[in-house]
């Protein structure tokens, strides 16, 4: 065992979104290695207790939320405790090409996609319980620069999502608190469903490392952005995309 490895979560309390699947539940996996208490959260309570289990340690909880509706939102913040960092994975994809878009599609996928985590984080902040020192962490994606037929709406609630990390990590300095972004590449997981296996076929080809991503991959990356580890990190936007984008 390493001695004040700064990789470590020991001592930290860590709220995941989107926990009860994919890469959300990978993410709570890999920080309760590292030590962390977890508060995760989503609406399945079945999926939500599969996390808890799988989690090492102890002192870990869940709490169901809809981010669909204010309530669920402000229930959420009300019911948390101080936190040391926090991850916002929850989301959803919905694909259609632009002339079939209207409002009510985008206001759903903006809702979970860029509403909530952004409310999440304002009312956490504003109900001081965040750190000093914390680390928020925002599950983007590289389809904010990397456009595919029907992503409109997608790509759009996730570009908001790197700005509005970008502008909370320059008011949040003052404190200390780290605002980052990562952006994955495709991770085989239930939100995955939209897109179809002959299209999935296509894509894996366009990566370079040959293979799409693993939801612990970005699990990994979570860690250090929450750790100490990457206390000089903020504003951040990092890729984890198997070279999707080099070219
Ligand atoms: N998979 C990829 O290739 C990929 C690539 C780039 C970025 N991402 C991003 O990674 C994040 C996680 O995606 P994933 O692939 O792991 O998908 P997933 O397995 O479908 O997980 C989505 C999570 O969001 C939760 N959620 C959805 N709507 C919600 C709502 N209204 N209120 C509360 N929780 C809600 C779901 O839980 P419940 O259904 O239990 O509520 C689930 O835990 C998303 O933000 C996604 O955009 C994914």
């Amino acid at each position: 065992m390493i001695e004040n490895n700064p990789f470590s979560l020991n001592e930290k309390t860590v709220l995941v979104t989107g926990a009860s699947s994919g890469i959300g539940k990978a993410i709570a996996q890999e920080c309760a290695k590292m030590g962390a208490k977890l508060i995760i959260t989503a609406r399945n309570e079945e999926r939500l207790k599969d996390t808890l289990q799988s989690l090492v340690g102890n002192g870990h909880q869940y709490i169901i939320a809809d981010f669909s509706s204010d309530d669920g939102i402000n229930d959420l913040v009300k019911s948390l405790p101080i936190l040391d960092g926090m991850v916002h994975c929850a989301g959803l994809i919905k694909r259609l090409p632009l002339k079939f878009v209207n409002e009510s599609h985008l206001t759903e996928i903006m809702q979970t996609n860029f509403f909530a985590p952004a409310l999440i984080t304002q009312k956490i902040y504003k109900a001081k319980k965040i750190q000093q020192e914390g680390s928020v962490v925002f599950i983007s994606s590289v389809a904010t620069g990397f456009a595919s037929f029907g992503n409109i709406m997608y790509m759009a609630s996730k570009g908001a999502i790197n700005s509005l990390s970008k502008g909370i990590a320059f008011e949040l300095a003052t404190q200390k608190i780290r605002v980052n972004c990562i952006e994955p590449g495709m991770i085989v997981t239930n939100l995955t469903k939209a897109i179809s296996d002959e299209e999935l076929a296509e894509d894996v080809k366009r990566y370079p490392l040959g293979r799409f991503g693993k939801p612990e991959e970005i699990g990994y990356a979570a860690v250090y952005l929450l750790s100490n580890a990457s206390k000089w990190i903020t504003g951040s936007v990092i890729k984890i995309d198997g070279g999707l984008t080099l070219r």
